[in-house]
Parts: C-alpha cells; structure tokens; sequence
C-alpha cells in the first residue's frame, strides 16, 4: 500500500491541503505539556509544519522516502523513513523512546495503517495518562454544484481504483475502532468536523485528482479518469462563473482520545 504515495510525491506536495489552525488549536488544548508530537503517515509534511509551531520537538515519519523529500526543513522537525512493519525495536530506536509523547497524530494516513500493529505503537510511546492520539480524514472537495456534479461522476467511477480501505474516509472515521478514552470536555472520541480549502484553478485541481492513490493503480490498469470527455466537462463546469480560481472546501473529520491509565 505505502508505495501508492511515491510516484506522485510532487502532486501531492504542490496540491494537497494543509490544515486549518483550529484543528491544531482544538488538540493542543487536550495535551497538558507540548514537548513532543509524533505525526505518522506525514508524507510531505503537511500536518507537521504546524504542529511544529506548537509542540517543541515533532518527529515526522512515513513509508515513502519521495514524499519526506517534499516535505519543508524546519529546525524542531524530523524526518525519518521508517518500514511499512516497523518492529518495537525500530519503532524505539527510530522513532521515539517508550512514554515520552504527548501528542500523537494521523492526517489523512490512519486508514493505510494496520491498526492493531499501530495502536500497540502508540500505547508504547505516548505519555500516560494524559498523551493524546489524534487521526483526521478529509472527504471530497467541494467546488459548487456544477463542478460537484462531474467530480462525483468521475468520483463514482474511480470507486474500483480505491484499496478497500479508502471505506473508512467514506464513513467519515465513524465506525472504526478506536480504543481511547474522551479528552477533557467531550463524552466521546468524535468524529468532531473541521474544514479546510485551498485556492485552485483547473490544473491544481486536475493535479490533485492525479495525486489520488486511485489514479495511480488505474493508469496502471490502462485507464485513464481524466479522459478527455471528463477534462472537457469539467472545463465547461469550471468556467461557468469566470473565475479561474475557485475556493476547494474539504471538509475534516477527527477522532482523538488520551490514553489514560
Ligand atoms: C494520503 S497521504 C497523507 C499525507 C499527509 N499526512 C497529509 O495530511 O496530506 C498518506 C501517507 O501515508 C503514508 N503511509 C502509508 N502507509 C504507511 C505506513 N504503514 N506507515 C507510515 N506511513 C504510511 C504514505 O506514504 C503517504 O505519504
């Protein structure tokens, strides 16, 4: 599944959303100390930037060396590569050390996980009681009702394209078993909504379709979701209003839990 993300790292990087900051407010409030955070699944580094503003030390972490080298340099973040089955042993020496941190994030990435290998991590390295797991997903953008209506078409379209465990964005990270206790003044682990949207025109958006997980596996089956027809539908749609670049909204679902004891 990890090698999904390598060949459109660049896509990805130039296209992808980053999160708004009150997301990164909303969990930073549930961790008593911001000493260190651990975003798994970083790819280029979208989500560690700006938990990197708030915790002192991020280390950042994922499968694909391609999109660690998109993502930006910054003094109090860390890169590191680490294997699709990563062992106690390199989780320990690579990652971090047993109890030591505070906040633990997901963006767009939990679904890939093996959850039960995943969630033994987290035990091991979160501080108790209060260290913090947090894992978004968004779903699929929102232009306006013009452009909506091909995207689905082709959304629609691509659903053969997607590993099966693309289902869980679909449901929104309702259902999927989450084994951590409410953060102070919530009586459940959400799913909480946020929102985020990043300006585009057609080509940013048709980048960010060919940055899909999806795309990939289907141009190496033959076939391509941006066939001419769907490009020249969404041209039509795209231009309607005469604004070349348009708001992309997608919405955000969180689950977050701490640990306890
Ligand atoms: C959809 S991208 C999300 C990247 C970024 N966090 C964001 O918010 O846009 C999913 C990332 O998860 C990584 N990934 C997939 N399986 C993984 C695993 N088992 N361990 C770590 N990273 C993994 C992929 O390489 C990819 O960079």
């Amino acid at each position: 599944m990890a090698e999904l993300f390598n060949k459109q790292a660049k896509n990805y990087a130039e296209t992808r959303p980053s999160y708004p900051a009150d997301l990164f407010q909303f969990i930073a409030s549930k961790t008593p100390v911001h000493d260190l955070a651990w975003d798994a699944g970083t790819g280029s580094g979208q989500a560690a930037q700006s938990i990197a503003e708030i915790y002192k030390n991020v280390v950042a972490t994922d499968t694909s060396q391609q999109q660690l080298e998109f993502a930006p340099k910054l003094p109090n973040v860390r890169y590191q590569q680490t294997p699709p089955n990563m062992s106690i042993v390199e989780l320990e020496r690579d990652v971090t050390a047993h109890g030591t941190v505070d906040l633990v994030t997901v963006a767009q990435a939990f679904h890939w996980f093996d959850l039960p290998t995943f969630y033994q991590q987290v035990n091991l390295v979160l501080k108790r009681p209060n260290g913090v797991i947090a894992v978004w997903c968004y779903i699929e953008p929102e232009v306006n009702e013009s452009v909506d209506a091909v995207f689905w078409r082709l959304y629609n379209g691509s659903a053969p394209y997607w590993a099966s465990a693309r289902k869980m964005v679909d449901d929104k990270y309702r259902s999927v078993y989450f084994p951590f206790e409410p953060v102070e003044g919530k009586d459940s682990t959400g799913p909480f909504e946020f929102e985020t949207s990043r300006s585009m025109d057609l080509n940013d958006y048709f980048t960010y379709i060919r940055s899909w997980s999806a795309y990939q596996t289907a141009c190496e089956k033959g076939v391509e979701l941006l066939s001419d027809d769907v490009v020249k539908d969404f041209e039509r749609a795209w231009g309607e209003d005469g604004n070349n670049r348009k708001v992309v909204r997608y919405p955000i679902f969180l689950r977050i839990g701490k640990i306890g004891n």
